[in-house]
């Protein structure tokens, strides 16, 4: 019910795009068609355009519409149980087209496929092909094995698999900004999180090959890359001779010397890996946006020790003041967790609290979901009941609403550099595109602006998410 309005709009907005295909020299045979869609965090996003990649070469081509699909992927979300009913309902939808056009094929893809496994196909009849995470350049010859009648299931984790030499297709996106991956999987251990046992362990992608990327990507006329992991800062690599060796701090500095002209977002970071050398990267480089996810699951040092998150609410409130220190200005946003095992009034209110210390520019709010097998499901009873999390998640909610107001309200009158990402929402009369800090801002459409170029705008008015102003010079 509550689930946080933005991540909502992510997902729908991009669902079911149709499929831009802008890798240059890359003419797909006219073959079979593929439709992939994608749920979850935006590392589900980013390799849902590796899959296209492998299955471009195939000779697939995209489909924005899943009817006339030879093949539906849908890339899957297991973090909470809502976001497994949500790919269960789809599941059915396309069931459906399949009953009207034999021969076509549903494939699993991501986390759910990792988490649930061969039991899929049980749970599912109408599912063909089960990959996880890490399998998908087996996908070649897992389709070959369904065109000779058969049911695929590869889920095997990989120690070194980070597909370092897959150009990505870019799919659905604005020409503008891009996801780049920079590592996979997660070696920590929070209690109530089942992306270690469905991405299996961390493991860094060579930076030579992420660099190659993103100039790759400045060629063709993107802007902004955003660098993903699921632990950012824990981002370590080292060349097979132990010559060469490089953590986040400088992989980060590594990107941002590209150009000048490229932006450098990346997330999430962990607090208790977030290193003052980080912040002083990101003070030393123009393009490296002043924006950092820091979630902080909850305000309270006990319920911190009952998620295994391994900081406390002292330690984390020690990085804010890094970031406020080192990087006057800087956006923060959060994930907050309402109603995690026994979590008593008390230590709510420290989340709220928490909250009000630090005035988050953006958060993502959920209530607890167990999820199977993880170390909370194990080792604690889920006994806050349901409408005692609804209550606690709804005053979060209408906290984060006015902090976030509050931080658009202190733009105001205030000079905003944003990199065009075309016309906005609701109005082609007006453009829009980020601020530094990671906030949609809105103006009137000029003669000449195109996406991928930098304004400046005066911010006159906003709303909870959206600066709206006019062009300065
Ligand atoms: N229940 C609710 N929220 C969860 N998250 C992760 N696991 C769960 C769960 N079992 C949230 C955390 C995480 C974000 C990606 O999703 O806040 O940071
Ligand atoms: Fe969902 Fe986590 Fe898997 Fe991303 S890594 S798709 S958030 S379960």
């Amino acid at each position: 019910m509550f689930e946080t309005a933005v991540r909502k709009e992510i997902d729908e907005n991009r669902q079911g795009e149709a499929l831009i295909i802008e890798k240059e020299g890359r003419k797909p045979a006219a073959g079979r068609l593929l439709y992939i869609e994608s749920y979850g965090c935006q590392m589900n996003f980013s390799d849902s355009e590796i899959v296209a990649s492998i299955m471009m070469d195939m000779g697939f081509t995209t489909t924005g519409n899943y009817k006339e699909a030879d093949v539906i992927f849908i890339n899957t979300c297991s973090i909470r149980e809502n976001a497994e009913q949500r790919v269960r309902n789809r599941l059915k939808e396309f069931g459906a087209s399949k009953l009207r056009k034999p021969g076509m094929v549903i494939g699993v893809l991501g986390c759910m496929a990792e988490r649930l496994k061969a039991k899929f196909l049980e749970e599912e009849q109408l599912v063909d092909v089960v990959v996880g995470p890490d399998a998908y350049r087996d996908l070649p010859n897992l389709i070959g094995r369904l065109d000779e009648g058969e049911k695929a299931v590869n889920v095997l984790l990989s120690r070194e698999e980070t597909y370092a030499d897959v150009a990505p297709v870019r799919l659905g996106g604005n020409g503008v900004s891009a996801f780049v991956s920079i590592m996979r999987g997660c070696d920590n251990m929070c209690s109530f999180c089942v992306v270690p046992f469905t991405r299996g362990r961390e493991r860094s992608r060579d930076p030579h090959s992420i660099r190659r990327e993103v100039e790759g990507l400045l060629e063709n006329g993107y802007r902004e890359v955003t660098l993903l992991g699921q632990n950012v800062d824990s981002y370590k690599w080292a060349s097979e001779t132990g010559a060469e060796a490089m953590n986040f701090a400088g992989l980060l500095e590594y990107v941002a010397e590209v150009s000048p002209l490229m932006r450098v977002r990346f997330s999430t970071s962990h607090p208790k890996d977030m290193s003052d050398e980080v912040l002083e990267v990101m003070s030393r480089h123009e393009n490296i946006c002043k924006y950092i996810h820091l979630p902080v699951q909850s305000g309270n040092s006990a319920v911190l020790d009952r998620m295994n998150r391994t900081y406390d609410r002292a330690w984390y409130m020690n990085r804010v003041e890094a970031i406020r220190r080192i990087i006057p200005g800087c956006a923060v946003s959060t994930d907050i967790i309402c109603g995690f095992c026994s979590e008593t009034e008390e230590e709510h209110q420290d989340t709220l609290s928490m909250m009000d210390h630090v005035k988050y520019d953006f958060a993502y709010m959920f209530k607890y979901s167990e999820r199977p097998g993880t170390l909370a499901a194990r080792k604690y009873e889920d006994n806050v009941p349901e409408e005692v999390k609804s209550r606690r998640l709804k005053e979060v909610i209408e906290k984060q609403q006015q902090h976030s107001r509050l931080r658009m309200e202190q733009q105001l009158g205030k000079v905003q550099k944003v990199l065009v990402e075309g016309p906005s929402k609701k109005s082609d009369q007006d453009l829009c595109g980020r601020n530094d800090q990671n906030a949609m801002v809105v103006f009137p459409r000029e003669e000449g602006i195109r996406p991928g170029d930098y304004v400046h705008v005066l911010a006159e008015r906003c709303t909870n998410a959206t600066l709206i102003g006019k062009l300065v010079q």
